[in-house]
């Protein structure tokens, strides 16, 4: 077992000065890093960020098994790159996990990097499974059971989990009388949601899985414009200030290349500098700072996202609403 990825302590929230920062992209981050005989699963790792992840993690040498909604896709955006393969996953449907979940470990493989990338952003209001709300279901549950699903394939001593979430937790901690937005659906606070619960899911499973040396961390990735804006009206972001009539970038300064948006992912999964830590959100390629309250930047992390008792309460719904939980004793 790799005692470096061992660890009995929380992690401080707060920087440690990496030297990495916005502008850092993932080939930065890797750069000195050799991932042969490594293999990662990047969810959404054939769109956006988990795109340039998928390339990244290959280029330094990883294979990676990219699960897909769209496997036809994936091949397409994936074509070319050695040591990848697509599989098919539908987050949104708990049946589709367990099937991806059941023929991955019937391979026998090992996990050493999991990077839950896949997410949807401010849709309509949508149902799916039992009438779950599909952001909380997608973003937050299908991982939550997917994880849980393939824990005996994940890598004891050294493996490491990263919940890509988001500033947009800053907009809403959990709902906890109505998680399933059953009563006034608001597209931007259930994303808000899921994006707490993608924090407070590692926050627990760190705490549950860090004796075996696995590692898990969230964070946000910047803002990059990619397909994830595909629900929201173009009205929506030129109000925003995002982009002009034209559709033409209005700040591109503002804006990460999708390079940069996969570097605190990449950094999350395969650092040394995050060795014996883990259960902290992430941002710019460094541990973030506790956010101030109410802050216009949202940066940094809310409390609402890395409480404790919220982060177990989360996990203990999760468990019963996807009926998965690898660790019943502890969870
Ligand atoms: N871009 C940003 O500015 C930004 C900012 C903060 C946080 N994030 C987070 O970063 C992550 C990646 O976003 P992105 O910008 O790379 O978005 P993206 O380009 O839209 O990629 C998202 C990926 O998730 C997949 N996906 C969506 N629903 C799925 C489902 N039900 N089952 C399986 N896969 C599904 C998509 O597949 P399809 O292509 O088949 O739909 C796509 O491959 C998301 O979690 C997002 O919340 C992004």
């Amino acid at each position: 077992m790799n005692n470096s990825a061992m660890g009995s302590s929380d992690t401080a929230q707060h920087k440690i000065g990496s030297g990495f920062g916005p502008t850092s992209t993932a080939e930065d981050v890797l750069r000195g890093v050799d991932l042969t005989g490594k293999l990662a699963v990047v969810t959404g790792g054939y769109s956006g960020l988990g795109l340039e992840t998928t390339r990244a993690l290959v280029r330094a040498g990883a294979r990676v098994v990219v699960p897909a909604r769209r496997p036809d896709t994936a091949r397409e955006n994936l074509a070319g790159l050695d040591g990848v393969e697509t599989d098919e996953l539908d987050l949104g449907d708990q049946e589709s996990v367990r099937a991806f979940a059941d023929g991955f470990l019937a391979s026998g493989r090992t996990i050493d990097l999991l990077i839950g990338s896949a997410g949807i952003m401010a849709c309509p209001e949508t149902r799916v499974g039992p009438g779950w709300e599909a952001q909380f279901a997608t973003n937050h549950l299908g991982h939550f059971a997917l994880v849980n699903r393939l824990w005996p394939a994940i890598e004891p001593g050294g493996a490491r989990i990263v919940s890509v979430s988001s500033r947009a937790h800053h907009f809403a901690g959990m709902r906890w009388d109505d998680v399933q937005w059953r009563h006034g659906y608001d597209k931007w606070a259930a994303y808000g949601q899921a994006k707490t619960a993608n924090v407070l899911f590692a926050v627990h499973l760190d705490k549950l899985a860090r004796d075996r040396g696995v590692r898990a961390f969230a964070l946000h990735p910047g803002g990059i414009l990619t397909p994830l804006q595909r629900h929201l009206p173009k009205q929506e972001m030129v109000e925003r200030g995002w982009i002009d009539e034209d559709g033409n970038l209005l700040d591109p300064e503002g804006f990460k290349s999708p390079e940069q948006g996969a570097a605190t992912q990449v950094w999350a999964a395969t650092s040394p500098q995050l060795a014996g830590m883990g259960g902290v959100y992430l941002e710019d390629c460094d541990i973030a700072e506790p956010a101030v309250e109410d802050a216009e930047d949202r940066a940094g992390v809310r409390a609402w996202a890395k409480d404790p008792e919220q982060a177990a309460r989360l996990w203990e719904l999760s468990a019963e609403l996807t009926g998965v939980n690898a660790f019943p004793a502890q969870g």
